[in-house]
């Protein structure tokens, strides 16, 4: 698995570095450190946005990003990218959204998920409808897609881990901008696959409050996998 992935990885970086682009990952935690170095990975430049981009978290996260990555505040760093990726808590989103400035044409990953935890470690959904859809209205000329949000972040950077090929479902309204996530979600050693429209959204948002009520009352590490089935 780690040898296939290194292929991948080489396959993908001789055509991605035609197409390497400026990604704005927004949000230092840990989704956007997963994401972050692994575009890093497939040629792609990355600016951290972060509410703290002079902070010695942000800062480290850049070190320690392959290529010429820095850190911005969100708006400036969406501003400079062509990809902006959301990777900041699910319930304050479409805040975020809004402070970013015009991202008309620009591709937007949203791999949030509308979590509120009402009891110590019980969570439930957030929103009426979903996040993506939520984004897609704050940002109504970008292409938004969903993508990442059904996969713990170790999963994203290690998925050979897993016993199994990973899926990662993908929603949204724009095939090339779909298209162009499933090739970055392929670069990982993962395997994308298409839901359907952005309205979707919400069965993959679902199935973290599940995966996580889950992870808590068992008291050990849980997620729920997509794979295909002969
Ligand atoms: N953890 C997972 O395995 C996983 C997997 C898939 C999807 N997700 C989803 O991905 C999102 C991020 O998860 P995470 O685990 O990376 O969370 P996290 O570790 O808490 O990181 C979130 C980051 O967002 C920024 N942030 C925090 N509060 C904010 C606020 N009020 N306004 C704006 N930015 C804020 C912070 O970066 P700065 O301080 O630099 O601004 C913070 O480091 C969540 O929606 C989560 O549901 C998580």
């Amino acid at each position: 698995m780690i040898l296939q992935k290194l292929f991948l990885i080489g396959l993908l970086l001789a055509s991605a570095c035609a197409s390497a682009e400026t990604i704005a990952v927004i949000g230092t935690g840990n989704v956007g450190m997963a994401l972050g170095t692994e575009f890093a990975q497939q040629g792609h430049t990355i600016i951290y946005g972060s509410r703290s981009p002079l902070g010695l978290k942000a800062l480290d996260l850049a070190k320690k990003t392959q290529g010429d990555a820095s850190t911005a505040t969100p708006s400036a760093a969406a501003s400079a990218a062509e990809i902006v990726v959301l990777a900041v808590p699910g319930m304050v989103v479409e805040d975020v959204v809004k402070g970013l400035g015009n991202l008309a044409g620009k591709i937007v990953i949203d791999a949030t998920n509308p979590l509120v935890m009402d009891e110590p470690m019980v969570f439930r959904y957030g929103v009426a409808t979903s996040n993506g859809e939520i984004v897609q209205a704050a940002a109504p000329d970008a292409f938004v897609v969903k993508a990442f949000n059904t996969i713990s972040w170790p999963s994203m950077i290690s998925p050979e881990d897993s016993e199994g090929p990973l899926y990662v479902a993908i929603a949204g309204n724009h095939p090339a901008a779909k298209e162009k996530v499933a090739g970055m979600v392929t670069a990982m050693g993962l395997v994308p696959f298409d839901l359907g429209p952005i309205e979707v959204a919400h069965w993959t948002e679902y199935a973290a409050v599940v995966a996580l009520n889950n992870q808590f009352s068992a008291r050990q590490n849980f997620e729920l996998v997509f794979r295909a089935t002969d």
